[in-house]
């Protein structure tokens, strides 16, 4: 672990190497913002799009799945003075230069080593950060936006958004608690009043969901007679004493401090008796954050709930409407992004069954299942995530899904505790891929790739040799 000293030094390397970039983009009349569809990539975009709004700067925002040769003749065409790539690029670096593109490229997955310079590349990875822990696509966006403030610190308050694209890409699930220049972020943010954070139950829905029901979706850990059974909730509640409501059912910020620590007593004492393991129930508690300019009781008071919201539109082809959230739209987009949760609630439900019903396959070093279509390829990542829950978590586990295009899509996600032991899949999928003639990239512990549909048992075995050669130093 970096001490705090060395993490404000690259803190503040990073801050300084956005100055000079942020000057060019003041000078630009006609700006593209190309970034991600996931919660992070759209969070980032907001970031830059608020930033440039603010200086009253024509910009135009574009999302894509991944930034592939096909997206960069793309993003050519448009011919904008300048393209600001956010939450992706670092991968692309000379092919963004070999279009002669003038860029700045905000990111943080594994830079990919190449000679060309874009007008800035700012990346954790590049001051000796870690971007899958210390920094996202959002936060590094997030510096770029500090520079780009008309005076100083007043785009502080867009912190709040940085921490919702961290929480969404699990930047908090390592340590329980943001680290790294995420905490900076933090800090600037709480200064700004624009967040809070504290220590809670790291249950999903604290905000939104009747109490019961949150207890109900209970995942990770799975409480064995709890999650998943209504009844069973709703009576251990009424067991220890907390009353679930009259015509209003209670949620979680409904509840006293003294409700919410019986409550927390409780569940460990249940969970210690189910033979959870003391490991697996310290992830029941841990930092959460909550943004203090939204609305108490909604998805966006939470930066989890936030995140969730975010991937329901982006993930499904409807970026923009979660880019209007972020940019303050909470009539019409605020409801269209709540109906779309709706439907991805449920497939990632129906993407469980299925890995359930289905079965994962385990091969020496890695696991996987393949959905085949029944899952789409833009979330079966966050499906693959979720299957620990049910899964070996001594191996990373792969997921397969189709892409409309005919395309196999493979997600790869793996615990902090294999990344300890060596685990670099964003550096498997990358090699592994591209042998095969795909692509690949993304992070030590989360990674993606796409790859033609016939390499898939190829690509297997290159993976499994892969991670065996990684964490068994073969
Ligand atoms: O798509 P998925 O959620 O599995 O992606 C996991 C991570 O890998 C993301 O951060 C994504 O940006 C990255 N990725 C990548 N190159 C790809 C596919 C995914 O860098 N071809
Ligand atoms: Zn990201």
């Amino acid at each position: 672990m970096q001490d705090s000293q060395e993490i404000s030094g690259k803190f503040r390397e990073l801050c300084e190497l956005c100055k000079s970039p942020a000057e060019v983009i003041k000078t630009k009349k006609n700006l593209l913002v190309v970034s991600h569809v996931d919660a992070d990539g759209l969070t980032a975009a907001a970031i830059v799009c608020t930033a440039l709004e603010r200086l009253g700067l024509d910009f135009l925002p574009k999302f894509f799945r991944q930034l592939d040769e096909a997206a960069i003749n793309e993003v050519a065409d448009h011919g904008a003075d300048l393209v600001i790539f956010t939450d992706l690029g670092s991968g692309m670096i000379q092919q963004i230069c070999d279009h002669r593109l003038s860029a700045v490229v905000a990111d943080h997955h594994k830079p990919v080593a190449c000679e060309a310079r874009p007008i800035a590349h700012i990346n954790p990875h590049l001051a000796g950060a870690d971007g899958a822990t210390q920094l996202s696509g959002s936060g590094t966006s997030f510096l770029l936006a500090r520079a780009l403030a008309s005076t100083p610190g007043s785009n502080d308050d867009l912190a709040a958004l940085a921490v919702v694209g961290a929480v969404g890409d699990l930047q908090d699930m390592a340590h329980g608690q943001l680290v790294g220049i995420n905490r900076h972020i933090l800090e600037i943010g709480s200064n700004a009043g624009a967040l809070s954070f504290s220590r809670d139950i790291k249950f999903f829905g604290k905000q939104t969901r009747p109490v019961y029901k949150m207890l109900e979706y209970s995942q990770d850990p799975y409480l064995p007679g709890l999650s998943g059974n209504e009844d069973a909730c709703i009576a251990f509640l009424k067991d220890i004493g907390i009353r679930l409501g009259g015509e209003k059912w209670r949620r979680w910020i409904d509840l006293s401090q003294a409700e919410k620590a019986g409550f927390v007593t409780a569940i460990l004492r249940k969970g210690l008796r189910s033979g959870i393991s003391n490991v697996k129930l310290e992830r029941l508690i841990g930092e959460v954050y909550v943004l203090l300019g939204e609305q108490e009781g909604t998805e966006l008071r939470d930066a989890s709930e936030y995140s969730t919201l975010l991937n329901a539109t982006a993930r499904y082809g409807h970026a923009g409407v979660g880019l209007s959230v972020c940019m303050g739209d909470r009539d019409k987009a605020l409801d269209e992004a709540r109906m779309l949760l709706g439907q991805h609630r449920q497939n990632l439900v129906n993407g469980l069954k299925l890995v359930r019903e289905n079965g994962i396959i385990t091969l020496k070093s890695i696991q996987y299942f393949d959905a085949g279509d029944a899952i789409l390829d833009t979330i079966v990542g966050i499906v693959a995530g979720m299957s620990f829950q049910m899964a070996d978590r001594s191996r990373p586990i792969l997921a397969f899904a189709r892409t409309a295009e005919g395309e196999l899509k493979v997600s790869a996600r793996g615990t902090q505790d294999l990344v300890r032991s060596g685990l670099d899949l964003a550096d498997a999928l990358s090699r592994c891929a591209h042998a095969v003639g795909g692509v690949g990239g993304g992070h030590n512990v989360a990674a993606g790739a796409t790859i033609p549909p016939q390499a898939k048992q190829e690509f297997l075995e290159l993976m499994d040799q892969s991670v065996g050669r990684q964490l068994f130093k073969e």
